[in-house]
């Protein structure tokens, strides 16, 4: 079906599974948006949240989509389950294939878990591992500073570095095999996380096992895109359009020029 995919998140972090998507996906055709007025969702209430979320599905909805991504651990932990019982079009969120694909990685069992505090208190992840394999031990942090630190472009940097130790420090006691990056933020500071972790430590990125569930779901409901046009991208923020396309052209390492990213007012919708 040639209508586009609808992607979300509170701001530039769900370019990382975009990037993804495009990589498994490639004809078909996305809208994006990034809620940058409003970030961040990880410290904001329940109730906040799932507004922000059924706002942007009405907006996505004018935008004809198809099918919706919560390419946010926050919304997806908070509002995913909410909002599929109102809408009308498939949904899915990035903790499931997280889980899925860590589940799949660990060796010994120990799997830990970093996201926003959120994410963390919400133990959707804890929940979605122990339905997978009961046995395996779990150890979960919120850094909060990360996505502030990845906001301001600080990934390869001392500070990144030693704020990454603090947080991370006491997961290497549990000699955990697997990390899930749950916030989408994360996996741009990948190389600190790994370097803070060490090589034995395998970092998942719930992207790559978002964007399969996705390509499955699609299939399933007869919604691939089939006229074999070329796929065309948007993009809409609530604010923040140069940093956005900044990000988007560094993030997605295709241009993203100021001129393909619309503002809008979110709180019409
Ligand atoms: N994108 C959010 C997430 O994946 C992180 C940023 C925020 O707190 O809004 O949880």
């Amino acid at each position: 079906m040639n209508q586009p995919i609808g992607i979300f998140d509170s701001g530039v972090g769900g370019l990382t599974v975009t990037k993804e998507v495009m990589r498994q996906l490639p004809d078909e055709d996305i809208v994006y948006f990034g809620d940058m007025a409003r970030v961040p969702y990880g410290n904001k209430s329940r109730d906040a949240i799932i507004r922000f979320s059924r706002q942007i599905y009405r907006f996505l909805r004018t935008q004809d989509v198809k099918a919706i991504v919560i390419a946010c651990n926050t919304a997806s932990a908070i509002a995913l389950e909410v909002l599929r019982d109102e809408v009308d079009i498939p949904m899915i969120g990035v903790i499931r294939p997280g889980a899925v694909a860590a589940a799949e990685m660990t060796r010994n069992k120990h799997i830990g878990i970093i996201g926003t505090q959120t994410t963390i208190r919400s133990r959707i992840y804890n929940e979605y591992l122990r339905e997978i394999d009961p046995e395996i031990m779990i150890v979960s942090k919120a850094c909060p500073l990360f996505v502030p630190l990845v906001e301001e472009g600080l990934l390869e940097d001392r500070v990144t570095e030693d704020i990454a130790s603090r947080y991370l420090h006491e997961m290497k006691e549990y000699e955990i095999d697997a990390l899930i990056l749950g916030c989408t933020h994360y996996p741009l500071l990948s190389h600190t996380i790994q370097r803070v972790m060490g090589e034995d430590v395998r970092l998942v990125n719930p992207a790559f096992e978002t964007a399969k569930s996705l390509k499955e779901l699609l299939a399933e409901n007869n919604l691939l895109k089939t006229d074999g046009s070329p796929a065309r991208y948007r993009y809409y923020v609530s604010d923040g359009k140069d940093r956005f396309a900044r990000f988007a052209d560094q993030t997605l390492n295709c241009m993203v020029s100021v001129d393909a990213v619309h503002e809008i007012n979110i709180e019409e919708y």
